[in-house]
């Protein structure tokens, strides 16, 4: 049984900023990055896992990669309603989904499913560790940002701790061998960090008036020298062959998120500054 939640949360971005965080502009730009990389990336997980859910043979792979593909498929969807609002307010920025849609699919036309799936996986592992470093930095990286914005952040990322062994699981049911994954594993750095790249170049296009710190650094303010190195050899370790995701240390507000929104709270607004409530 795959123990993952499909939650559908009504989302809005009435009236959204681009830097929707005023107090930390570079992380905003950052955020943007993320936010329009999921619009491909996680179209590009749900194909896989649609080839995949057609191979596999073992049933509980087949029922962890379909509802692995409703949680992304959401995902992708409330980030393009996110994408939608500023490329409204700002159409130029049409083009940096479009430049990132490209290069997936390309990639998906180029490369057969063992290597998506390694792809998938091997990435996905690296972002529970990441994730945890934001979390405990929620006051200088999100308490002054839109809470619209904040909340549909604060709501992807524990979803994505939920199902951080998720990709690893359906890999290894193809089943994948660990030395194909963990040998490519820069490779495919190299290739998320391209679409990064050419999104980046898109947001200077539009806003020129950002300076280099504001669109190369992940947040204005630094954050702390000894989580960031625990984030980074997180993310080397989940890809060592004894790594156990159920092991491995979550931060304090994955759970808080779950418990709110299993006590019913409105999750569309759960923290960062309510601009509605304000004006
Ligand atoms: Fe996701
Ligand atoms: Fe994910």
């Amino acid at each position: 049984m795959s123990d993952l939640k499909i939650r559908k949360i009504p989302f809005r971005f009435d009236d959204v900023e681009f830097i929707w965080n005023p107090e930390n502009r570079a992380f905003s730009v950052y955020m943007n990055k993320i936010s329009f990389l999921a619009v491909c990336f996680e179209k590009y997980i749900c194909q896989a896992m649609q080839d995949a859910e057609k191979v596999l043979t073992d049933p509980e792979a087949i029922e962890e990669a379909r509802d692995f593909r409703a949680q992304e498929g959401l995902h992708s969807l409330v980030h393009r309603s996110h994408v939608k609002a500023l490329v409204k307010r700002y159409p130029g920025l049409q083009r940096a989904v479009d430049v990132g849609i490209e290069l997936y699919d390309q990639l998906y036309a180029e490369r057969d499913l063992q290597y998506h799936l390694a792809y998938v996986g091997g990435l996905e592992s690296t972002f529970t560790p990441i994730f945890k470093l934001f979390f405990e930095n929620l006051e200088p990286l999100y308490a002054k940002g839109d809470a619209q914005v904040v909340s549909m952040f604060l709501w992807h990322f524990s979803e994505e701790i939920e199902h951080r062994n998720s990709g690893m699981k359906v890999y290894k049911a193809l089943p994948g061998p660990y030395f194909y994954r963990v040998r490519r594993f820069a490779e495919f750095l190299r290739h998320s960090l391209l679409v990064v790249n050419a999104i980046t170049a898109e947001f200077h296009k539009v806003f020129p008036e950002l300076t280099r710190d504001e669109l190369t650094k992940i947040s204005s303010t630094p954050l702390p020298l000894l989580g960031t190195l625990r984030a980074v050899w997180g993310a080397l370790r989940s890809q060592m062959p004894w790594h156990d995701h159920r092991r491995e240390p979550l931060p304090a507000y994955y759970f808080e998120w779950m418990d709110r929104y299993d006590r019913g709270d409105d999750m569309t607004l759960v923290y960062g500054v309510d601009k509605a409530a304000m004006a």
